[in-house]
């Protein structure tokens, strides 16, 4: 088992590892387990199993599977059955499932009793690298995304790499976005695994890639938890994934869209004056294979990118590579963003060519 400890003010580890669901006790005596309807019985039920074992009276309650447990209906419900269910102060909410159920669950804990304890069991690789860990927690609203939140860090992340067997191929792939994305920030030797030839759920050194990129995230919440600076460099690629996101209504998962969008980030970076790095970025889009685009002018994405959390009055800000792990936050021309698009969409016929074949 591998172990990163986020020094936060209230310190807390996240452990890797094969099997260790079943290692899981808390000091709690009353835990709500929030479980991802696709992993509740299997995943859900060990780890209330674990803690039953270590003397917690602990119960499974069901989410509706991935992002639909985001829905403030499911929020309400919840308050309402923890309230029914006796939960006190001292009670804790774990999370078991993706990156849905954790912002869901971290939430629930997060404003229950002005804030209870919270625990995270990633089962997607998204999840292990990106969602579980850093105390962003929230719902979507019917008008977007994300819309209600609050930060909420976990006292305790397992990351049991085992649960990955059951992530369809697909949803797996679209994890390693944010594994390769880790990579380019901060650590090149995550996106040589990413592109290795055996690269997936069974990869030999997969505990390793998992913790060098979930050690990425964890130093930048370190030193920057609320998001006041550094922390916005986790958005590379994410300014034209999110428009792509919007734009399709979401018909390109997250994972695909910031895929398409790190490729576009990399041309920006060049034509900014950095090293080129969309051969790598392409290499990655090879691997992952996502949805093809629909047809799409640039007109169609400005809107959308426009709203971008880092866009302020003067206009647009992307998280640009100097090189190989030197980011920076920058204000693009309107001239670059179109000639980044430009070459952009030249790359996209034969990225479609190398899918079918
Ligand atoms: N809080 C953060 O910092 C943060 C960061 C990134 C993403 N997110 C959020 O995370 C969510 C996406 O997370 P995700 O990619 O993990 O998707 P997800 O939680 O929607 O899960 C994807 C699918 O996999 C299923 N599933 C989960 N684990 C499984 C397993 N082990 N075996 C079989 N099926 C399984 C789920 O039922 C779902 O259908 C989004 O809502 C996004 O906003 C939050
Ligand atoms: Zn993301």
């Amino acid at each position: 088992m591998r172990q990163v400890d986020l020094n936060l003010e209230v310190p807390y580890s996240v452990r890797i590892g094969h099997g260790i669901l079943h290692e899981i006790s808390l000091p709690h005596r009353k835990v709500a387990v929030l479980a991802d309807g696709a992993v509740a019985e299997t995943y859900g039920n060990t780890v209330a199993v674990a803690l039953s074992a270590g003397g917690s009276d602990a119960r499974v309650y069901s989410l509706p599977p991935g992002e639909d447990a985001k829905a403030v209906s499911v929020y309400e419900g919840l308050l309402s059955t923890l309230a029914r269910d006796g939960l006190t102060r001292d009670s804790a909410v774990v999370s078991v499932g993706g990156g849905a159920a954790s912002d869901l669950a971290g939430f629930v804990a997060a404003t229950y009793l002005r804030g209870i304890a919270f625990y995270t069991v990633p089962t997607t690789l998204l999840a292990m690298v990106d969602a579980a860990v850093g105390g962003k927690t929230g719902v979507n609203l019917p008008e977007g995304k994300n819309l209600a939140g609050a930060f909420h860090q976990p006292r305790g992340v397992w990351a049991d790499l085992d649960t990955l067997a059951t992530l369809p191929d697909r949803v797996f792939r679209e994890g390693t976005a944010e594994v390769f994305k880790h990579g380019l920030l901060a650590n090149p030797g995550i996106c040589r695994d990413v592109l290795a030839p055996l690269f997936g759920p069974n990869y030999p050194g997969l505990e390793a890639t998992v913790e060098a990129a979930v050690r990425v995230k964890a130093e930048v919440v370190a030193r920057d938890p609320f998001e006041k600076g550094e922390r916005a460099y986790l958005n590379f690629g994410h300014t034209l994934a999110h428009a792509f996101e919007a734009f399709t209504h979401r018909e390109i998962p997250h994972g695909e869209a910031v895929a398409y969008g790190m490729h576009y980030a990399a041309h920006l970076s060049y034509l900014e004056g950095g090293t080129d790095l969309s051969n790598l970025t392409r290499a990655f889009l090879t691997y992952q294979r996502p949805r093809p685009l629909p047809p799409l002018d640039l007109a169609d994405l400005l809107p959308y990118m426009a709203r971008d959390k880092k866009a302020d009055d003067e206009g647009l800000r992307f998280v640009l590579l100097r090189g190989m792990a030197q980011p920076y936050l920058a204000r693009v021309g309107a001239d670059t963003i179109e000639r980044a698009w430009t070459a952009f969409q030249k790359d996209l016929p034969a990225l479609a060519a190398e899918a079918v074949g």
